[in-house]
């Protein structure tokens, strides 16, 4: 700020990462309030924060993210304001060419998502609890299926493909709900900037995991480097700590239930014992007393009153050792499953055993859904592919919304809901100029 409590159009522009065109535009149509001072405008920081509250679907936390991101933004040739994404292209219609329910949501639209995602703000503005995508990833190639079926094609890179992926990612943060959040899937080549895209977009406040997910078995290949058998998958919400969150759990398998559960009740199955003191002496409290006249060892208490120790005991929760030595005993069958950390192996399946090329593992997808929404949720996925995730929604009963531009993905998709039995109403997107 060169004068206290003032930005120039220059300073108003880095901050909001627009041309200082754009800001005279926006001071010109009276969205943005300025002063005229020594024959340039001065805009007070005041009416700046008004601005920004004004056009901020995120509200608060955009404001400390300008505040604090300034100078982390990527920059790039031809890279566009939000603005001008938001405004300069024209919507089309969606032509309903297949009707199989009387159901608003449970669609797939054929077309590309830019235009698509841009028709869905009419009518699902905010209403998105759960967007996953899994888009090409910059490799520069074509995408074919087994038996040489053009799939689709991943020639985008660089910043094109940055800018693809920013233009998308600014639609569908309008179409996600408060509470909503979204998953993008990508690889670690371009997922890095990515992230920073996502920053922009989400706001860095609004981060909350980068997945790692082991996507096939370790690799043996002679190039000088360390075997790639991960990618990633960013998870950001529209509004952090308010996005559903349903605390899946992960279930103990039989190794860790072995490791951890190791002894045999005749009846009442697997279990292990854990102490029923801990460290820490009490001077003249209950749990520092004689017990079934036991002391709790030198420099411990007893973990819990005397009172409750009897009735564990009763309820045939204490076991007794040989030598007299008291532990409570936990059961393998109450063990309420381990909390998800952030590395998870869902290995894909080969080409050979799937529909469409980059097909997603669907207990993966199970994981992000069940998490991630809920029953009444609308679930989006603008990248659809085979439909794998709007499958498993399907499965979850969800309502969900697929998007693709491939005419294989199309049939695909078409297939496989018939053998599934899912009913689907099947829209293209058409220009209308
Ligand atoms: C990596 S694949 C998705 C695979 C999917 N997750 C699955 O499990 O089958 C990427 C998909 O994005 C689609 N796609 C690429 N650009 C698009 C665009 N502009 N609009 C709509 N779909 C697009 C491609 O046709 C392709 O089907």
């Amino acid at each position: 700020m060169n004068q206290a409590g003032f930005l120039t159009v220059e300073e108003v522009a880095q901050n909001l990462k627009v041309t200082r065109q754009t800001v005279s535009k926006y001071i010109k149509t009276k969205e943005l309030n300025a002063i005229k001072m020594n024959k340039s405008y001065r805009i007070a920081f005041n009416d700046f924060e008004k601005f920004i509250n004004n056009n901020s679907i995120v509200g608060e936390p955009k404001i400390a993210y300008l505040k604090k991101s300034k100078n982390c933004l990527l920059d790039y040739p031809n890279k566009m304001d939000e603005f001008e994404i938001r405004n300069s292209y024209s919507k089309g219609t969606l032509k309903l060419v297949e009707k199989q329910h009387n159901l608003r949501d449970n669609i797939f639209v054929f077309g590309d998502n830019l235009f698509v995602l841009k028709s869905l703000l009419d009518t699902h503005y905010g209403k998105i609890d759960l967007v996953y995508i899994d888009p090409p990833f910059a490799t520069g190639r074509d995408f074919n299926t087994i038996d040489d079926h053009s799939a689709y094609s991943d020639k985008l890179i660089d910043n094109e493909f940055l800018e693809f992926i920013r233009k998308r990612l600014i639609l569908l943060r309008d179409l996600l709900s408060e509470n909503g959040s979204i998953y993008l899937h990508i690889d670690k080549k371009i997922g890095h900037y990515v992230k920073i895209i996502m920053d922009e977009v989400f706001g860095y406040n609004n981060y909350i995991n980068d997945i790692t997910r082991i996507k096939c078995n370790p690799k043996n290949f002679a190039r000088n480097a360390y075997g790639n058998y991960s990618d990633m998958v960013l998870f950001y919400a529209k509004n952090r700590d308010k996005n559903i969150w349903n605390e899946v759990k992960e279930k103990m398998l039989e190794d860790k239930r072995k490791q951890l559960f190791p002894k045999k009740h005749p009846k009442l199955g697997y279990y292990t014992t854990n102490p029923i003191h801990a460290p820490g002496k009490t001077i003249d409290g209950d749990t520092g007393k004689k017990w079934k006249g036991l002391l709790p060892p030198k420099g411990r208490h007893w973990r819990y009153s005397r009172k409750v120790l009897t009735e564990l005991d009763n309820k045939g929760l204490i076991e007794w050792s040989s030598t007299g030595n008291p532990r409570k005993i936990v059961w393998a069958s109450e063990h309420k499953g381990f909390k998800i950390q952030d590395v998870w192996e869902f290995k894909d399946k080969g080409l050979s055993y799937v529909e469409y090329p980059t097909q997603k593992n669907f207990d993966f997808l199970e994981r992000i859904i069940r998490n991630s929404s809920n029953e009444d949720s609308i679930v989006l996925d603008c990248f659809a592919g085979s439909g794998s995730t709007l499958k498993i929604a399907e499965k979850l009963n969800r309502k969900w919304i697929g998007v693709d531009n491939s005419t294989h993905s199309y049939s695909v998709i078409k297939k496989s809901f018939k053998k599934d039995s899912i009913k689907c109403n099947f829209y293209e997107y058409m220009s209308l100029t």
